[in-house]
């Protein structure tokens, strides 16, 4: 190898270099320019691909439009009319302030740009190529802003060769636009690839439009509003009801402060708290917009990168955590049984989870796909209440309706007529607000292989398992002693002498208080030594050894955990049992304690204390209905 002496780049090349890092790929463009076009106040923003952005990006404003004194300065780096400090990042609304967007994507590109601001009365065009502006000239056009980028890397061969297939650029867009959509509810999107139209957002400033617009429109129906605040956060948005979810966590999204983030923190938290309600390898969809003091939030992160660190992750995740919980009892969520085959082989389920998991992939959503789905959409709800729908669509054009749409170009769905059927979606919505206990007006009917207690309330049959049920209301009682310090003790017949080193006998007359509040008998014995005397009645000696070391260990968190397990086991061991024989009195104060319950649904190892059978599927399984 021969030694190269240090030289200074040319231009061009350092040029398209710096380009690389903001434009790696043609949804890095689109997202510059959407930003842009959202910067400068624009309600309405087109954006068009072709050839998955490869050969053109086009997207088109009714914002500010540019001043014309400025038109110079456009595609030079480090120029950009919105300074801001790096620290207000997440606190303003301006999504760009490095002035190297236009710069980057103009070097790698030909470049066409259309403005007009507001006082002009004609419009000016700019094109650029490779960085240059090649020529100005007078336009009549609109107020706002069109930026087409043709050919982007006709100039960086190697990275034109790292591009994916067109159909994968399409589908990144496709992604990158409907998180934008999602956090600006309030601006109208309209998108289409290769001319096909991909969605229109109708811009009114309600999420639920946008949910149903760029993801399936029938996902409304199975979601749900959560909508929390604390001192330090506020978390709206949709979230699953139980029974409605997706072989792929594609559609659990965090907004923090309006933008969209991918984390790995919300598919934990989401996890934790959906666990016990969810089958294997399903998942919930959770469609959440979080906002922060943005001194919570770490700006040493790049911020044109969507990760983000918290300043503090324990707190963010106790909140989301804590206000999913909540929101899942505000509604009835009883699991209502089916008798299709579907419920009866969990096998068959598993295998269709994972075909769906690649099915449900939500991107691209290509027209035919919108056009299948439209029709889809009408002839289900149509099949569930006929009478009180508006027609489904197939129908109002006099079209007898078919399961089958074969891939050609759409027939033009007109959005009035969607957003129409999303208000109804969520009208026909069957979770009702709770106002009482789902246990609240059960009637006793019996009891089945002296296990499972049979009721009926409205058209509904309930069955609920003894055992879990009674598990369950030992477990929260406990719990609740627990943590209320009121736990039990129990007097050991042989003390016990736990030796400490020097730094557990210091933390150890710190916690000594804490450590007696949770049920235990502590005396110090000697120098390096206590003597446990008595301890929570729930655990065995070992256990408690542990445990009040762990407190000296200062990972209480860790006593917690062991604490509930135990708990939990001792509640399954101290319940009535399945064929177990209850008089109709106790299954009266079954009910009763049953009402009290904090979280009815599950039992402590997460089985399902209650299952509902409704009518109209027995109804059909006596083929009274069809
Ligand atoms: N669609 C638009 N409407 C109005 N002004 C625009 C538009 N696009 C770009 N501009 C103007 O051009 C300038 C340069 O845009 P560019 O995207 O390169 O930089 P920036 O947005 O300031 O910062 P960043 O590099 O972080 O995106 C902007 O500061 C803005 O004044
Ligand atoms: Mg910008």
């Amino acid at each position: 190898m021969t030694h190269s002496r240090i030289q200074l780049l040319d231009e061009k090349t350092s040029r398209k270099i710096a380009a690389g890092e903001v434009v790696e790929k043609p949804a890095m463009v689109v997202k510059e320019l959407v930003e842009n076009a959202i910067d400068a106040g624009a309600n309405e923003i087109i954006v068009d691909i072709k050839k998955g952005g490869k050969s053109l990006i086009r997207v088109t404003d009714n914002g500010s439009g540019i001043h014309y004194d400025d038109l110079p300065l456009v595609f030079e780096r480090h120029a950009t009319s919105k300074i801001r400090s790096i620290e207000d990042l997440y606190a303003t609304q301006s999504l760009g302030f490095r002035g190297e967007a236009l710069a980057s994507i103009s070097a790698v590109s030909q470049v066409e740009l259309i403005t007009m601001n507001k006082d002009a009365t004609i419009g000016k065009k700019v094109v650029a190529s490779g960085g240059h502006i090649q020529k100005v000239s007078e336009i009549g056009t609109v107020q706002g802003t069109t930026l087409h980028i043709r050919d982007l890397f006709f100039n960086t061969p190697a990275r034109l060769k790292f591009l994916k297939s067109d159909q994968a650029e399409a589908r990144a867009i496709t992604e990158l636009m409907s998180y934008l959509a999602l956090s600006h509810p309030e601006i109208a999107f309209k998108y289409a690839v290769d001319d096909n139209r991909i969605f229109h957002t109708p811009g009114k400033g309600k999420i639920s439009d946008v949910i149903f617009t760029v993801f399936e429109p029938m996902m409304l129906k199975g979601l749900y509003e959560i909508n929390e605040t604390s001192e330090h956060h506020t978390l709206s948005g949709y979230i699953s009801r139980f029974d409605y979810t997706k072989g792929t966590r594609n559609y659990q999204l965090l907004f923090v402060n309006g933008r969209y983030v991918k984390s790995d923190l919300l598919k934990e938290v989401i996890q934790m708290a959906y666990k016990p309600y969810m089958m294997h390898n399903r998942y919930p969809v959770c469609i959440l917009f979080l906002s922060i003091a943005p001194s919570d939030i770490d700006v040493n992160i790049h911020p044109a990168k969507t990760e983000i660190k918290f300043k503090d992750d324990g707190a963010v995740k106790q909140f989301i955590f804590t206000a999913l919980k909540k929101a899942f009892n505000l509604y009835d969520q009883v699991p209502t049984a089916t008798f299709t085959e579907k419920q009866v082989f969990r096998v068959e389920e598993t295998e269709k989870a994972q075909i769906e998991a690649i099915q449900d992939m939500p991107l691209p959503k290509f027209p035919e796909m919108t056009s299948q789905m439209a029709s889809q959409m009408a002839t289900q709800i149509a099949s569930q209440k006929p009478s009180q729908m508006t027609p489904p669509m197939s129908q109002r054009s006099n079209h007898t309706p078919s399961p089958y749409v074969p891939p050609v170009k759409p027939e033009a769905i007109d959005f009035s007529e969607l957003t129409q059927f999303a208000q109804e979606t969520i009208q026909l919505e069957t979770l009702k607000p709770l106002e009482e206990s789902i246990y609240e007006g059960l009637n006793y009917i019996g009891v089945y292989n002296q296990t499972y207690l049979i009721f009926e309330k409205e058209t509904s049959l309930y069955l609920i398992d003894q055992h879990a049920a009674h598990e369950k209301i030992l477990y929260e009682s406990y719990m609740t002693a627990f943590s209320n310090h009121t736990l039990q003790s129990q007097m050991l017949l042989i003390p016990e002498v736990v030796e400490l080193t020097t730094l557990e006998m210091e933390m150890f007359n710190e916690a000594q208080s804490t450590i007696e509040k949770m049920g235990f008998g502590l005396e110090v014995f000697g120098a390096q030594s206590i003597v446990i005397r008595e301890i929570p009645s729930q655990m065995g000696i070992g256990m408690a050894k542990r445990m009040a070391l762990a407190v000296l260990d200062g990972s209480v968190h860790v006593m917690d955990d062991v604490m509930a397990f135990k708990l939990a086991e001792r509640a399954c061991k101290a319940a009535i049992k399945a064929h177990d024989v209850l008089h109709d009195m106790e299954v009266v104060a079954l009910l009763e304690s049953l009402k009290g319950l904090n979280d009815p649904y599950t039992c402590p190892h997460g089985r399902p204390i209650i299952i509902r059978f409704a009518l109209s599927e027995i109804e059909r399984k006596f083929k009274r209905i069809l």
